[in-house]
């Protein structure tokens, strides 16, 4: 009988500081009109001054490792998706370890930027349905304020920090829980959103860098292609899904997903009038909120989407 990972649990950390655009417009050439128009935002959480990556990904942990009724102790893999680590190394996922208490299994970090979760999801159901863990957490953490150039406003209105997570079981001849993962990546497409550092090159951390637009027209191309595969994988077609959870880059981009699914607004879960883009952890933490909030309900059909630097993207279908 084949093994599915089943998502048993769900909770997400946003910093306490909200930061509004009418607060970024006081200092930078941007307005309100311009910023909700252009991309949905009306606010970001930030982190406080020495809140890290772990300290999000830990309160993420321990609200989802509470959701599914898990002790630490019981976890056999940790995989956080992050691109704003709190080290260059060692992976922040074992800070998030020993923070939890655990003193076992194995912790890693996952680098795909905004389809980071997607990619953690993909790694750990694999290990789940190979038999090496039973019970897995699957973070999605980041700090993106920190790796922002406050003075562009091309990038500086887009981004904020936020942490979600998810827990994972081992089910034997499950209908339900993680049905596919399908990850992509082109690296030709490298320099259209990167951070210019890193300890290999000019060893400081560096500021984001995008070429918004193109990486928007790639955006629709290739998650619409993500999508349609992980549909056909599972014989299934855009009136089996109940919600689309997309990654949160830009209202228009999932909009424009929304209409290409035929999927009736009700069924789309959106957050970044709130959230803003947080890389990582705007799938997991958009979960947590219609999980938590009782919209998604156990049987239901969920499909993921997300893309990110790289250029990485991909999809995934869970039952839920
Ligand atoms: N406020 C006011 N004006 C601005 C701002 C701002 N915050 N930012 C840019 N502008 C100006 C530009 O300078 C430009 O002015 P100009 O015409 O005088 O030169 C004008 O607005 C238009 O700029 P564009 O960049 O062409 O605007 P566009 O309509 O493409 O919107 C945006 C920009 C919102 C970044 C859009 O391209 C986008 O969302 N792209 C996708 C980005 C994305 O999703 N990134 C993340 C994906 S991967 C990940 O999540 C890490």
């Amino acid at each position: 009988m084949s093994i599915r990972s089943l998502v048993i649990g769900c909770g997400s950390y946003l910093p306490e500081r909200v930061v509004t655009n009418a607060e970024l417009a006081e200092r930078l050439d941007t307005s309100d009109q311009w910023i909700v128009q252009r991309t949905g935002i009306r606010q970001r959480h930030v982190a406080a001054d020495g809140e890290v990556c772990s300290d999000l990904a830990r309160n993420a942990a321990e609200r989802a490792l509470a959701a599914a009724g898990v002790k630490a102790s019981e976890i056999e893999l940790v995989v956080l998706a992050t691109a704003t680590p709190d080290n260059t190394f060692p992976a922040t996922a074992t800070r998030v370890q020993a923070k939890l208490g655990m003193t076992g299994g194995a912790a890693f970090d996952v680098q795909a930027v905004c389809s980071g979760f997607i990619y953690a999801l993909a790694v750990a159901d694999n290990f789940i349905k190979a038999g090496q863990a039973k019970t897995a957490l699957v973070i999605g953490a980041e700090t993106f304020s920190r790796i922002l150039d406050w003075e562009d406003r091309s990038t500086c209105v887009l981004f904020g920090d936020g942490a979600g997570a998810v827990v994972l079981r081992a089910e034997k001849g499950s209908a339900r829980g993680v049905l596919s993962t399908h990850i992509h990546s082109d690296g030709r497409d490298y320099d259209l959103l990167y951070v210019d550092g890193g300890p290999s090159t000019t060893r400081t951390t560096g500021y984001l860098r995008m070429e918004g637009r193109e990486i928007f027209k790639l955006a629709v191309q290739r998650l619409a292609a993500a999508v349609d595969e992980a549909l056909d994988a599972n014989k299934l077609t855009a009136r089996d899904i109940d919600w689309l959870v997309p990654h949160q880059a830009n209202r228009r981009i999932i909009d424009a997903m929304g209409r290409k699914l035929e999927l009736p607004a009700e069924k789309v879960v959106v957050t970044i009038d709130r959230h803003a883009n947080t890389s990582a952890a705007s799938i997991p933490l958009a979960l947590a909120e219609a999980a938590g909030d009782g919209r998604i309900k156990p049987g239901q059909l969920v499909l993921m989407e997300a893309m990110g630097g790289g250029l990485t993207w991909g999809a995934s279908l869970v039952r839920w």
